[in-house]
């Protein structure tokens, strides 16, 4: 409630002059600095980008000069431009790839996580991934999380970020909110508002990720810092991002020698239940 007021209140502030018009720092700016704090140049290095959609990273990214860029984003006949005011129909090659200022840099259409095991060996390995926004438009995290480690050359650096549960409940434990089935509740997050409505309303401004159509399982920061170190990576550092109730995460982490867990640390070993694929 004292939240919509304030909302309300403050542009017409603004306007007489008794408040500084405040814009909220880009939290995707903020990771880009924290990954400059550790790498201010990408000199030799090559990097993947996974889901860039609008290409702002990308354009961030290049501007420290790697050896090579790959970028890769969803199949476009499979997705849509979606943006709260409207959808459209994806571009096979995006119009701002070609502004993109690397030498060596690659538009590649696909879904990470239904590559075949070839096709992810043949993209290589790389020295960094940036990979923000994406991990929770994924139903099998766990997966896609062991691709982008096995894509990673030893000592590489992953940059992630992503949404998070919203559940009262839930967020404090380790584990993942499941959308589904659409008829069940979901919390709706509106200004003054932390309701559980059925998440077949339509969406309107305060909607809830429960009820944007590409999103079904939202995990807790808990199940995201587990998955990451089942997977194998150390050194994760969390970088603070500018994200009310801590509704997004984001971190680095590197790859080191330790090639992860499997699920069974009883039985055969290497165990037949690999993490994120088969042996
Ligand atoms: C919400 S946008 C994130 C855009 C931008 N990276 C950001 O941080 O705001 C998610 C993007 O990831 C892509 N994406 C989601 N899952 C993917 C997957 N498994 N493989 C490749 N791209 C994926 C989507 O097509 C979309 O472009």
């Amino acid at each position: 409630m004292l939240r919509s007021i304030k909302k309300a209140v403050r542009p017409l502030l603004e306007k007489i002059g008794l408040l500084t018009p405040y814009d909220e720092p880009n939290y995707r700016v903020v990771i880009f600095q924290a990954l400059t704090r550790k790498l201010p140049n990408l000199h030799g290095k090559k990097i993947l980008e996974i889901g860039p959609k609008d290409g702002k990273d990308t354009h961030r990214l290049a501007s420290l000069a790697p050896e090579s860029f790959l970028i890769m984003d969803i199949p476009s006949d499979y997705t849509l431009n979606v943006t709260s005011a409207f959808r459209t129909p994806r571009e096979k090659l995006p119009a701002w790839f070609h502004e993109i200022a690397c030498q060596k840099k690659t538009y590649r259409e696909g879904n990470l996580v239904y590559l075949t095991p070839q096709e992810v060996a043949d993209l290589g390995q790389f020295d960094l991934i940036w990979c923000t926004g994406v991990l929770y438009h994924n139903p099998e995290q766990l997966r896609f999380l062991k691709r982008l480690f096995n894509l990673l050359s030893p000592g590489g650096l992953l940059v992630l970020e992503t949404s998070l549960t919203r559940h009262p409940q839930l967020k404090h434990y380790n584990c993942v909110e499941i959308l589904w089935p659409k008829s069940q509740l979901c919390l709706r997050v509106g200004d003054d508002d932390n309701r559980l409505i059925p998440s077949l309303l339509a969406p309107d401004q305060g909607q809830s990720l429960s009820i944007q159509a590409n999103v079904s399982h939202l995990p807790s920061r808990k199940a995201v810092l587990s998955w990451m170190e089942m997977c194998g990576f150390q050194n994760m550092e969390e970088v603070e991002i500018p994200i009310l109730d801590q509704a997004r995460m984001a971190l680095i982490a590197t790859k080191g020698h330790f090639m992860g867990y499997t699920y069974s640390n009883r039985g055969p070993s290497p165990s037949p239940y690999a993490i994120g694929g088969s042996l």
